[in-house]
């Protein structure tokens, strides 16, 4: 990172009135909203997932500039199958299409992508795509974009207790620690702010495991206006949230 990019990260820390040594390392998103906000609109529902990309590059953005490390992103549940299928497979092409667009300037920002979920189901050209994303590294790693794809937390950890039974672990083998190296989020740490737009207070089968201490932050903004500015007001929102871990609050303690 340059001067400049520290200078311009302070500024933009300072006038949104964040704590630069509180920002929290991983965010998840439940992106939700889209298919309300083209209705809102006139438009097919496709058209708010069109506009939704515009949010999601905004909001890599964004992270990059305030230094926030992970940033997990819910892009198509398990249960998201059951839409009608014209909008499943404008959903995967365009996420072949954004991630064909956007591999060379992520690699260039530091942007390394991952996923978590099923992607065998997926259609072959997605998994294509997300290999050649994956593949082309970048060398200084600013930020670890995770992808949820045909993700659902029940079959991840489902899928979790299968792994364990089948390395035939012990029972005195199998601690959190060592269980949490069969999920999917393996070596990543938990999110520490978990934001869904949309004005849903749900958590929709999403990191049931590694949101067991998160703070939620839910705004009515739907997915396709969701800027910046609204990325930055839920960290504030996290700053000003006493985190007690099942703990006392700290002026409490004797
Ligand atoms: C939820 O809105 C959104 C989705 C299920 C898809 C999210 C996909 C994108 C933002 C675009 C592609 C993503 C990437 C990473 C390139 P909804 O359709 O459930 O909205 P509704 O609740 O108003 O119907």
């Amino acid at each position: 990172m340059t001067e400049t990019d520290m200078e311009k990260r302070s500024a933009l820390l300072s006038s949104a009135g964040l704590d630069p040594s509180r920002i929290p390392k991983h965010i998840a998103i439940i992106m939700d909203g889209n298919g309300r906000w083209a209705q809102n609109r006139g438009e097919d529902r496709v058209f708010g997932h069109l506009n939704g990309v515009e949010s999601v590059r905004a909001v890599v953005e964004a992270a990059l500039q305030i230094g926030v490390r992970y940033l997990t992103l819910y892009a198509f549940s398990t249960e998201n199958w059951s839409r009608p299928k014209e909008e499943v497979s404008a959903l995967m092409d365009l996420l072949v299409k954004t991630l064909n667009q956007e591999t060379d300037d992520l690699k260039g920002k530091g942007v390394r992508l991952r996923t978590i979920g099923d992607l065998s189901a997926l259609p072959d050209n997605c998994q294509q795509q997300l290999k050649t994303t994956e593949k082309s590294k970048t060398e200084n790693v600013s930020l670890d974009l995770i992808l949820a794809l045909n993700y659902s937390a029940k079959w991840e950890i489902t899928e979790a207790v299968k792994g364990v039974l089948r390395d035939g672990l012990d029972e005195d083998e199998v601690d959190i620690e060592k269980f949490e190296t069969y999920l999917q989020t393996n070596g990543l740490p938990d999110p520490e702010l978990m934001i869904r737009t949309s004005g849903e207070h749900r958590i929709s089968n999403f990191m049931l495991w590694q949101l067991a201490y998160a703070e939620f932050h839910f705004t009515p903004v739907l997915w396709p206006d969701f800027r910046g500015e609204h990325f930055l007001a839920a960290i504030h929102d996290f700053q000003n949230r006493e985190r007690r871990f099942g703990g006392v609050p700290q002026q409490t303690v004797k």
